[in-house]
């Protein structure tokens, strides 16, 4: 028998569901755009507020005058909604976080109520302050996953200080680059990070960025968390944070803030240039993942919620830091890596917490699917309710192993497509909504107006292919590119006049459910993460050995894709495995590991290009996938023959 197309929660499921049918989410929908002021008048309902805002909303899309607005006039403070008005209403009790270390056997697992968490945060913002971090100072955090990263992400939030995290497994340079693009006056970090039983030297890698920035940098402290208790080296600008905290107030009001004044600034890669500095704005983006986290979740205030996503990613941002905080959620917070100690790590924290809500990536599902179903069927899971996917398509296969294996069949499964830009879910089902297709996206959220465009922008009805656009704003929007407005309005508001350009192609079936298909610009997407061709093209040719470099993602069987580089060399170097390894270490050591390229083929020939220059991507990824049938008319290229020779040196 085959298995089935269409999976339906079930009915015991729907009955205690917060939308629990199908014309439920319609007319909610409906009335969210055809009211979408109203709609979302009544969501921001949801935050405390310190001065209510007199306009909903105030947006154009329009390239010539772009600029998104929510709640306009609004004062408030995230910190307090995310901590305080819990403690202040009666739920201080409750846990905020279970914290499972990296290795249990040699560090402690630590349960936080929220009155603990506020404390905590209050306790940092103060030394911040003492530090002299001042509202809209930019601050970056470069940390493990620890619970002292959630208290850096608020108190910045608390102070009004916007705050940059760098995810823990970007290099020196990457860091450096972020540190200035942002003028970061503050650096928060820890000794060490931990990860499957490896040290992470964090601290001395902040230590290296800094060096590189030497008189660019505008860093005035580096404040360290003792983590591991490591050896560190050290500077006059350090602060070791336990000992700021012995002279630090206990308490540390929160700075009212504009609905949209900045609460963060996140880097993500694009197809071109540096990785882009995405800013997200107070009011909108705590309103959006606060309700993103409760409806597409079915979220109580007894569920056990796990995001396995690290903090330095949008992720962990939306559905760790604010969303779930903001509704009081109880969350569990992981260091470690699920494959340690062995591939039932995972489902180890499930049962052992009693997990209800688990949201995590495709890839993290398609390698522990490696590893067998003895791994996950050793541990009880009945406590699991909802299971949810992001950041990358599933395959259908992954899917059904998800459902039945981990889910026992019975958890409704919640694939939700969105971006760092978008701040939450865009297109999700709702549990017990809308019945599941293996691998689709589904429908959209509330106040999500997709279309589909032809390559023109022609607006496509019914079934279709093509790009993915949104057509109207919604409040968890990023606002725009840290210091560079223009590129935010080039990126996302030029090509296709009066939408939000996604930069992914979609199709929408006769249900009217969309499929991601993927990215349609030169991102590749590997393991979740955004990588940008143009990123790894840049770090390989800072190597003296290359003259030129050419870069394309391949499918991979758990990474998603994989990244597939192409090399011309210098003339004074020579082509052999050992120059293969160093330039793969060498973008490694740049951007992190990754980015690193699993092929590099040394294009002895050159690339394949235009008579114009331009190098033809198309040929370059049907080679590298070994679709050497397909590849096309090539008659446009200056040299066709570099193609039969790129065929023959393919990896
Ligand atoms: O291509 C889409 C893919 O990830 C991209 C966004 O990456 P990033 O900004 O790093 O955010 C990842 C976490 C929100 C999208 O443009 N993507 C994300 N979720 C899905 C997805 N592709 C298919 N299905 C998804 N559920």
């Amino acid at each position: 028998m085959s298995a089935p197309d269409l999976y339906p929660a079930s009915d015991a499921f729907r009955q205690n569901a917060r939308v629990g049918s199908r014309e439920a989410y319609d007319e909610m929908y409906r009335r969210s755009v055809e009211d979408n002021e109203g709609f979302w008048a009544e969501q921001a309902d949801r935050l405390d507020w310190i001065e209510p805002f007199d306009t909903v909303k105030d947006v154009s899309f329009d390239a010539d005058d772009l600029h998104i607005r929510w709640y306009v006039g609004g004062k408030l403070n995230a910190c307090y909604n995310a901590l305080d008005r819990h403690v202040e209403e009666g739920r201080g009790d409750r846990v905020a976080f279970y914290f499972e270390p990296d290795d249990p056997k040699k560090e402690e697992r630590r349960q936080i109520t929220y009155a603990e968490a506020l404390a905590e945060t209050q306790r940092m913002a103060s030394v911040l302050k003492d530090l002299g971090v001042q509202k809209g100072d930019r601050v970056t955090i470069y940390m493990p996953m620890i619970p002292e990263a959630v208290y850096a992400m608020q108190a910045c939030a608390r102070i009004g200080a916007i705050f940059s995290v760098i995810f823990g497994g970007f290099s020196p340079e990457a860091i450096a680059g972020r540190i200035r693009d942002a003028a970061s006056d503050f650096v928060i970090t820890a000794d060490q990070g931990r990860r499957g039983g490896k040290t992470i030297a964090l601290k001395a890698n902040v230590d290296a960025a800094l060096k590189r920035l030497g008189e660019d940098s505008e860093v005035r402290h580096v404040l360290v968390v003792r983590n591991t208790g490591g050896n560190v080296t050290w500077d006059d600008r350090d602060v070791w944070y336990h000992e700021a905290t012995r002279s630090a107030s206990g308490a540390c009001p929160c700075e009212p803030m504009d609905a949209e004044d900045p609460l963060f600034i996140l880097y993500t890669s694009g197809s071109t240039g540096t990785p882009k500095g995405v800013v997200h704005t107070t009011a909108g983006y705590c309103v959006y993942t606060s309700l993103t986290h409760e409806i597409t979740f079915d979220w109580r205030e007894d569920d056990v919620f796990w995001c396995s996503a690290d903090v330095g990613w949008i992720t962990g941002h939306s559905y760790i830091a604010f969303g779930p905080m903001i509704n009081g959620a109880t969350q569990v917070l992981f260091e470690g890596v699920p494959t340690f100690p062995d591939a039932g790590r995972v489902w180890d924290v499930v049962e052992q917490y009693g997990v209800t809500l688990f949201y995590t990536a495709p890839t993290l599902i398609r390698a522990l699917m490696a590893q067998g179903d003895d791994f996950v069927t050793r541990h009880d899971r009945s406590s699991l309710r909802v299971l949810g996917t992001v950041g990358e398509p599933i395959n259908p296969e992954a899917w059904r192993w998800y459902h039945e294996v981990v889910g026992e069949g019975r958890c409704p499964i919640v694939d939700t497509w969105w971006q760092t830009e978008t701040g939450g879910h865009m297109l999700t089902p709702l549990p017990g909504a809308i019945d599941q297709k293996p691998g689709a996206a589904t429908v959209p959220f509330f106040g999500i107006q997709p279309q589909v465009l032809d390559a023109e922008g022609k607006v496509l009805e019914g079934e279709a292919e093509g790009l993915l656009v949104i057509a109207d704003s919604w409040p968890g929007q990023a606002r725009t590119v840290y210091e560079n407005h223009e590129r935010f309005k080039n990126t996302y508001f030029t090509a296709y006049p009066g939408t939000y350009f996604t930069g992914d192609g979609c199709r929408r079936d006769a249900d009217g459910y969309y499929w991601i298909t993927g990215r349609v610009d030169d991102v590749i997407n590997v393991s979740g993460h955004r990588m940008g061709t143009a990123e790894v093209e840049s770090a390989l040719v800072l190597h003296d050995a290359v003259a030129e470099a050419a870069v394309v993602g391949v499918p991979h069987p758990i990474k998603g894709q994989t990244i597939y580089a192409y090399v011309t060399l210098a003339a004074d170097a020579t082509p052999n495995e050992d120059l293969r390894a160093e330039l793969r270490q060498h973008v490694r050591k740049v951007i992190g590991p990754i980015a690193t390229p699993e092929f590099l083929q040394f294009a002895i020939a050159g690339l394949p290009k235009t008579r114009s220059g331009k190098i033809m991507r198309r040929i370059l990824r049907k080679v590298a996938t070994g679709e050497h049938d397909s590849i096309g008319d090539t008659s446009t290229l200056a040299d066709p023959e570099v193609v039969d020779k790129l065929i023959t040196g393919r990896r």
